[in-house]
């Protein structure tokens, strides 16, 4: 695709844009190698990702990169992931500092190696002042446990704080408080299924599909993605007319 730059300034930029990174185990089987070896380039997919997002001006990009239930995979490959995991973080932290991005992992991280939650807490304090863009990297996460743990916190708070639980909201308590809601949601790998990822969140958000899987998931594709977003009309239960009379205001 040509001309990247002109195309994106007549689109509509999603302020949040959330990823299933799907399909690196068929693209490493497609091509006669083990899975893991689709997991490393997935990661190039994503360093690209969020360079691309970066420039366009997203402000939020939101990857799914463990589940809750991927724990259930063969040990080998849990084993290489949780390794490339702590592998990129000790890789990137700086370049994340240099391209000013925050970095902000979500999900129960109590199930990772000790050596893992210190990586974490380490680059997430390093990179907490920044201000271009926030990585929300979703790693042992799982929607259903975001939605559990908001609850029994909120309960927690509203009994410490002798008040009511009404008063509070469960937006404030989910791992992605403070954060805007994704506006485009992109599954890669041709499923199309959300495999417990962010649940709440996505009540509004525009879903896209792609076949193309995730290794293979570059600047052109995620353009074409944010393309059929912005052709989209938005419309939060209002009528069509509304949003085109609000448009013209
Ligand atoms: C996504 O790719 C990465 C993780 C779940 C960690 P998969 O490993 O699920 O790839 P497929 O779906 O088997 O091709
Ligand atoms: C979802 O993909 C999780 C990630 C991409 C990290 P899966 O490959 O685990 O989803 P299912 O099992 O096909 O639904
Ligand atoms: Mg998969």
């Amino acid at each position: 695709m040509q001309d990247t730059d002109s195309q994106i300034n007549r689109t509509t930029v999603p302020r949040h844009i959330a990823i299933i990174m799907d399909g690196n185990g068929r693209w490493a089987l497609r091509q006669n190698k083990a899975r893991t070896y689709g997991h490393k380039a997935g990661v190039n997919a994503l360093k690209q990702t969020i360079e691309s997002c970066a420039s366009y001006g997203v402000d939020v990009l939101t990857v799914f990169a463990f589940s809750s239930e991927n724990w259930l995979r063969p040990k080998q490959e849990v084993d290489v992931l949780m390794g490339l995991f702590m592998l990129t973080l000790k890789n990137q932290a700086k370049k994340l500092l240099k391209n000013n991005i925050r970095l902000k992992i979500i999900g129960d991280r109590s199930r990772f190696s000790l050596t893992l939650q210190e990586k974490i807490e380490e680059v997430e304090k390093l990179t907490s002042n920044n201000s271009a863009m926030t990585l929300v990297i979703a790693a042992n996460y799982g929607g259903q446990w975001d939605i559990n743990q908001a609850i029994k916190r909120l309960a927690k708070h509203a009994k410490e704080a002798r008040q009511s639980v009404d008063e509070f909201e469960i937006n404030d308590f989910l791992s992605t408080a403070g954060l805007p809601e994704p506006d485009l949601f992109i599954r890669t790998g041709g499923e199309q299924r959300i495999s417990n990822f962010l649940l709440w969140q996505i009540a509004y958000s525009e879903l896209y599909f792609t076949d193309v899987l995730w290794p293979d998931f570059d600047q052109n594709e995620l353009l074409t993605a944010i393309m059929s977003y912005s052709s989209r009309q938005r419309r939060f239960g209002h009528t069509g007319e509304q949003i085109n009379e609000q448009a013209i205001k």
